[in-house]
């Protein structure tokens, strides 16, 4: 199945299963650092985008995505060129 952006709106409602997605973990035992976590990476993310140009290696490689244990790319590789202080 591809990836629908949209799959969180309302038309999509039938379809959602609940705990499907527990990416922390449910109940007694949920993460702790999940708040930071979802904080801290997108700032690592963009510290990065800051600094560096970044590319597909090669340009024209198209994502292949995997579900398990949680929604990830399949590996690939990426240029970081152009260093911006
Ligand atoms: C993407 C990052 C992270 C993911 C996906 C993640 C995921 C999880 C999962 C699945 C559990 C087990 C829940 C269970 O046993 O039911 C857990 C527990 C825990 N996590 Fe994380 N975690 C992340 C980052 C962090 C960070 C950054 C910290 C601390 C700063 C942290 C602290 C903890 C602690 C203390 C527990 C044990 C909670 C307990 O047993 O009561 N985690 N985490």
């Amino acid at each position: 199945m591809s990836y629908v952006p949209d799959w969180h709106h309302a038309p999509y409602q039938e379809f959602w299963q609940k705990y499907a997605y527990a990416p922390y973990g449910i109940g007694a035992h949920l993460c702790l650092g999940a708040g930071i976590a979802e904080v801290q990476f997108p700032l690592n993310v963009a510290m990065l985008l800051k600094q560096f140009d970044v590319t597909l290696d090669p340009p024209s490689y198209r994502l292949k995505l995997a579900n398990n244990p949680t929604p990830h790319p399949l590996k690939f590789k990426i240029k970081l060129t152009g260093i911006h202080h």
